[in-house]
């Protein structure tokens, strides 16, 4: 398989968000989590990798000045369970700083080793242990122009030959997505924002900042509005299929950001609903644009291969509004379409034009097509 192809949004998993440096955080955690990602259908509804962040490795390079996994998380070391991810069917993804040291403070309040000065043994590192997707971060980079640091690590993975996915990730501050597609860098994704928190605020906040930069997205670059809460409980389940919706409309990377080992029914349903994922990974490779956004009601439309198209219909506010969307507005001719709830599951015939009550932080998703 094309672990690292980038013609739709990446998708699978990364720990993130569920634990960051925890002792948790370990080779139980990511076995098990691969094993539950194929019980539960997650693998074959199309989230393929399976990414590890920051604190995996030791906060010393070895003699050779090689990175090495930190031996009490990975007993087994990082290669023994990048093949154990492989043979479950998935790409297996590592992380690191495009500066000195990695974000998280720890030996002598420094990050972990970057890869800063080190980009061709850190390359030729991940492409040894079987790595196929770098997340690569932005802290400790010594003030080094943004650019220079990133082309430097994408040409040192492309020099090893081995098809690497390369995710940046310096949150937007110095527009990536102006840069990032250049083939001297050659990302696949770029972080837009700062970081996402397992709240209803951060989501809408960083859900702003990404939805307005549509034009810089496209097959084999992608904008990152960073990874899911969907199952941390810090929002509600109508919040969560916001946030699963409004990441979908907006073609970006879907990882999975919560400890699949005790997912509620409830949020793995949300991460497995098809016909939203289905947008997300629609092979145009549009990300939805905004063509409302007003009295805390946004409406986003998305062309999909197909000819039909994807509308999600937001209400940030926290009190019920009645909504209208006319189809001309959606950019619609005069015409029957058949109007496909994304949520619902469920079909109605109309002239594309949606008239509804959305409850607050609610949004509602439908794909519409000509009859
Ligand atoms: C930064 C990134 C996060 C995460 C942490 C790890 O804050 O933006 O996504 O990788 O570093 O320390």
């Amino acid at each position: 398989p094309e672990w690292s192809s980038a013609a739709v949004p990446q998708m699978g998993f990364n720990n993130w968000n569920s634990t960051h440096c925890r002792d948790e955080f370990n080779e139980d955690m990511i076995r098990s989590v691969a094993d539950k990602m194929v019980s539960t259908g997650l693998r074959d509804a199309g989230y393929r990798h399976i990414n590890l962040d920051d604190c995996w490795a030791d906060w010393q390079r070895d003699k050779s000045g090689n990175l090495q996994p930190n031996l009490k998380r990975f007993p087994h070391g990082i290669k023994a369970l990048a093949d154990y991810v492989h043979s479950k069917g998935f790409a297996f993804g590592l992380y690191s700083s495009a500066g000195t040291n990695t974000c998280e403070p720890h030996q002598e309040n420094r990050g972990f080793p970057g890869g800063l000065g080190h980009e061709k043994q850190d390359a030729a590192f991940f492409a040894s242990v079987g790595a196929d997707y770098l997340k690569y971060d932005n802290c400790n980079n010594e003030k080094k122009p943004a650019k220079e640091r990133y082309a430097a690590m994408g040409e040192a993975l492309r020099a090893t030959g081995r098809p690497i996915f390369y995710s940046l990730c310096e949150w937007g501050e110095n527009k990536a997505w102006l840069w990032g597609a250049d083939p001297k860098v050659g990302a696949s994704s770029w972080r837009t924002t700062g970081d996402i928190s397992d709240k209803y605020d951060s989501m809408l906040k960083i859900f702003k900042q990404n939805v307005v930069l549509d034009a810089y997205a496209g097959p084999g670059h992608w904008n990152d509005p960073d990874m899911l809460e969907v199952g941390n409980g810090g929002m509600t389940d109508v919040e969560y299929r916001s946030h699963f919706s409004l990441w979908s409309i907006m073609a970006a990377p879907l990882l999975i950001g919560t400890d699949l080992r005790k997912i509620s029914p409830s949020a793995l349903e949300i991460l497995l609903n098809k016909e939203v994922i289905a947008v997300d990974q629609d092979p145009l490779g549009k990300q939805g644009k905004q063509v409302r956004d007003a009295k805390g009601i946004h409406v986003i439309v998305k062309p999909m291969k197909d000819g039909s198209q994807a509308v999600a219909v937001f209400n940030e506010g926290d009190a019920a509004q009645d909504v209208t969307v006319s189809a001309q507005e959606l950019g619609l001719k005069a015409g029957k379409y058949r109007m496909r709830d994304l949520w619902k599951h469920a079909d109605t015939q109309g002239d594309g034009s949606i008239k509804l009550k959305l409850e607050p932080h609610a949004t509602v998703m439908y794909r519409i097509s000509a009859m």
